[in-house]
């Protein structure tokens, strides 16, 4: 089967769950905006064991719903949780949500995450938009057969975070008085924590800031022609940076103490769009 009619299949049983029901954002939420949920108006959450071809995520912090509804005046498809690629699932597993919230009618993606901050001024407790990335993840998701009826072969990266919507970004966050950085994302595999020869090859390529997801679902989502808004948390100073081992934990509570202003943002910026 290809993938456009496994997508097909996926997309027909959501649609079951909410008939009539067209989202036209997509969220895909990374660590410590597991509460977000409660922001959407009337609510259709789906877990995604149910959802047929799902991949499902092991990692704490992560929810594993994908929830319909309305932020504001805009019909929102949001995955509480994702997958990486470190769990061990194939990149076409990885990129499988980021291309049904497209085929379901997302024109943008909104995609989150916590990121380690290289810099420069970038500290912990930051929220930083992603301008570009640099894919560190040693595999691209689009290799192996292409489904022409997705996107194209050699499909277009030069604006893979809207210049557009990224203008409009800066300026909600600037009318809300959150101090919206912006910088480069270099993507590794992970699981481990980067050495820091690792980051300090990062820094040197152009990298601001350094985590383990992200890459796949935008390339993914650009392939199909939708547009991407990308926003990091720097939860910790990346490693060789930061003079303290990176844990979990570290990564779990500085993503946790700006959550409240990080769903203030998102919600904003999905207001908008
Ligand atoms: N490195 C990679 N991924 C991350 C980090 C980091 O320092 N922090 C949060 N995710």
């Amino acid at each position: 089967m290809r993938p456009s009619e496994q997508i097909k299949n996926t997309t027909d049983f959501i649609a079951g769950k909410a008939p009539g029901f067209s989202p036209r954002v997509g969220l895909i939420l990374g660590s410590g905006l597991g509460d977000f949920a409660q922001t959407i108006q009337d609510p259709v959450v789906i877990p995604y064991s149910e959802i047929p071809d799902f991949p499902q995520s092991s990692v704490s912090g992560h929810a594993g719903n994908l929830i319909l509804g309305m932020i504001g005046e805009t019909p929102v498809a949001v995955m509480q949780g994702r997958v990486h690629f470190y769990e061990g699932h194939s990149m076409e597993k990885v990129i499988y949500p980021a291309r049904t919230l497209v085929s379901m009618g997302c024109k943008t993606l909104l995609v989150t995450n916590a990121a380690g901050g290289i810099g420069p001024n970038l500290d912990p407790g930051d929220l930083v938009l992603i301008t570009d990335h640099i894919n560190l993840m040693g595999e691209n998701p689009l290799r192996g057969p292409n489904d022409d009826t997705l996107g194209p072969r050699f499909p277009d990266m030069s604006d893979i975070y809207s210049k557009s919507l990224r203008g409009q970004v800066l300026e909600i966050a600037a009318g809300m008085g959150i101090n919206l950085k912006v910088g480069i994302y270099a993507a590794m595999m992970g699981p481990t924590y980067e050495t820091p020869a690792e980051v300090n090859m990062a820094r040197i390529v152009g990298a601001n800031m350094v985590g383990m997801s992200t890459v796949p679902e935008t390339i993914a989502a650009r392939h199909m022609g939708a547009q991407v808004i990308g926003i990091s948390c720097i939860s910790n100073l990346a490693a060789g940076i930061s003079t303290v081992p990176l844990s979990h934990e570290e990564v779990k509570e500085t993503a946790s103490k700006i959550a409240d202003t990080f769903r203030d943002l998102i919600v904003a910026v999905a207001t908008s769009l």
